[in-house]
């Protein structure tokens, strides 16, 4: 596989553990695994070099799979992956990193996260310090966490070693996640955006539409080309090419400050996704 001569344009950010990770990835999540070698293929032919995946998303092995066949070198691609929910006990997390490995056909992570905290269930405290320990063992470049709130940070602060690289959450127009966004950043953590998109909820938005018109974009582009300009990182999900294409066409134009504070201003704060204080499903 050529490299398209647009991937240069796509911003690395730096994280805290003196990695860095590009700013606009793959997302994976709902794509069924006989589909998800296909899309990730496409996703890479398209110039995508980083790619969010999932225990849970049942899709990793296929995804290894377009990676290896890509003929992509293995410093070229970004990945990511997430520790299930079932697995936040010591000993089972440590088998579930390897088991992603495995599936995935990789020697090392990018990026490894506790998928959600499930404040009810156990004690993610002693999760994060199993994740230290896989960190440790220098397969798996950093280590973050997804759906932690305020509180959830706070304790792995107080009791344990290692800030977070990450924090994935939701965010899009209608979740636009200030404080939490700002905590992160306070910290030293990259937030990323999970839904950049609100699942496609956002795209018939009339603020967000008047801006496309104005700039003869797409309301996607305008939405993604607004989490960037935020600093966040974004992987929207698509498995329809025209719109893996454009969604990665969004470094030849620019917000204003004013489009972005306008865009902004129509959280509601409504969530496509379950509230992090309250889900605590184990599978
Ligand atoms: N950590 C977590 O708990 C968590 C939770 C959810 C998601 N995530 C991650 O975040 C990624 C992105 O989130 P997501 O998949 O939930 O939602 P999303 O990226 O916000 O939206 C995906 C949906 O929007 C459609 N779409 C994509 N591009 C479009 C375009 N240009 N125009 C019109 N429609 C478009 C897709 O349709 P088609 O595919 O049919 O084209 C799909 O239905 C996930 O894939 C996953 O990697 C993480």
């Amino acid at each position: 596989m050529t490299a398209p001569s647009h991937i240069a344009a796509v911003p690395v950010t730096p994280l805290n553990s003196g990695a860095t990770i590009p700013q606009l990835g793959f997302g994976t999540f709902q794509i069924a695994a006989p589909d998800a070698k296909a899309a990730t293929l496409a996703a890479l032919e398209a110039g995508y070099r980083h790619i969010d995946t999932a225990e849970m998303y049942g899709n990793e092995k296929e995804i290894g799979q377009a990676i290896a066949e890509s003929g992509l070198a293995r410093t070229e691609v970004y990945v990511t992956s997430k520790l299930n929910n079932g697995a936040h006990a010591r000993a089972d997390a440590l088998a579930a990193f390897d088991r992603t490995l495995d599936e995935l056909g990789l020697e090392s992570l990018d990026l490894f996260l506790i998928h959600w905290p499930l404040p009810a269930v156990g004690d993610y405290v002693k999760t994060w310090r199993a994740m230290e320990e896989m960190h440790r063992s220098g397969r798996v470049a950093s280590i973050g966490v997804s759906n932690f709130q305020q509180a959830h940070l706070q304790r792995l602060f107080d009791e344990t070693d290692t800030v977070p690289a990450v924090n994935q959450i939701e965010v899009h127009p209608y979740l636009t996640q200030e404080s939490l966004r700002a905590f992160n950043t306070e910290h030293g953590i990259v937030t990323e955006a999970w839904s950049p998109l609100a699942q496609g909820k956002v795209l018939g938005d009339p603020v967000i539409s008047a801006v496309a018109d104005r700039l003869g974009r797409t309301a996607a582009q305008v939405t993604l080309r607004w989490h960037l300009q935020r600093g966040d990182v974004v992987f929207p999900k698509s498995v329809t090419r025209a719109r893996v294409d454009e969604n990665f066409a969004l470094f030849d134009f620019e917000l204003t400050d004013s489009d972005v504070l306008a865009i902004a201003a129509l959280n509601r704060d409504e969530r496509t996704g379950p509230n992090p204080d309250e889900f605590n499903r184990v599978p």
